[in-house]
């Protein structure tokens, strides 16, 4: 089975807040976003790593990728949407020879903790379906608002809170993300499209540990998760 991952690194962090997006921030040693692709770089099995970043990052990933001497590490220009870069991140796959029946696995940057173990489960778990994805249940009650009212409260137990990486097959992945682009479905997440599209998305328990860095809050938890993770 051909394996490949695509790095969604083009955002700009609105909700962080920082002039230098917190995926180029330094985590320890090296950028936030280093830590993510080298957890990548050293799972067995993935033959290739796509980052997408945007026009003005180009030279700072790259200067990344020659410091670690990635080999396998290819580097394209993101778009205006997640949607979009991980999009343009499945074409450079398709382009540089997978086939549809790769499986890829998008992985947000700004994901450092992401374990060998998770993703062998999400692995296995796509055996018998389109997708497989991390998740958690929420802890906190979720309602449906509108206009600051509650109008609904829908039962946690049927709520999946997604993490990353996200797997798919790439044609299935590819066809979903131009059908969510082309019709402006609103998705933050690729199951979302490829669920839309009529796929079966798995869901698998979810790493407390995989936290997503959304705000500068999340970067201090991460500062001190660090010292549990070994980049051997
Ligand atoms: N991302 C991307 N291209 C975009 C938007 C987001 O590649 N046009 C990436 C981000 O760089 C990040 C991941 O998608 O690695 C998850 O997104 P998020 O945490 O929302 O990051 P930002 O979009 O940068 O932050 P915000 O939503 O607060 O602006
Ligand atoms: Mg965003």
């Amino acid at each position: 089975m051909r394996c490949a991952a695509i790095i969604p690194a083009a955002g700009s962090g609105t909700r962080f807040g920082s002039d230098t997006p917190k995926q180029f921030l330094p985590l320890g040693d090296r950028p936030l976003i280093a830590h993510t692709v080298g957890r990548f770089h050293r799972f067995s099995g993935v033959e290739r790593i796509v980052v997408c970043v945007s026009a003005a990052h180009l030279a700072t990933m790259q200067a990344i990728v020659d410091r670690f001497r990635w080999g396998n590490v290819k580097i394209v220009r993101g778009g205006e949407s997640r949607q979009e870069s991980v999009l343009r991140g499945a074409e450079s796959l398709s382009r540089a020879g997978l086939g549809d029946d790769a499986v890829v696995a998008a992985h947000d940057a700004v994901r450092p903790f992401v374990s060998s173990e998770l993703f062998e489960h999400l692995l296995a778990a796509l055996d018998d379906a389109d997708g497989a994805i991390p998740a958690t249940t929420p802890t906190d009650t979720i309602h449906r608002i509108f206009n600051g009212l509650v109008v609904e409260t829908p039962d946690r137990s049927l709520l999946a809170a997604a993490q990353t990486p996200q797997c798919f097959r790439l044609g299935a992945l590819r066809s979903a993300l131009e059908r969510a682009i082309e019709q402006g479905w609103p998705a933050t997440d690729e199951a979302a499209a490829v669920a839309r599209c009529g796929g079966k998305v798995r869901v698998v328990e979810g790493d407390p540990r995989n936290i997503k860095i959304t705000r500068p809050s999340d970067f201090e938890a991460a500062a001190r998760e660090l010292a549990n993770w070994s980049d051997e």
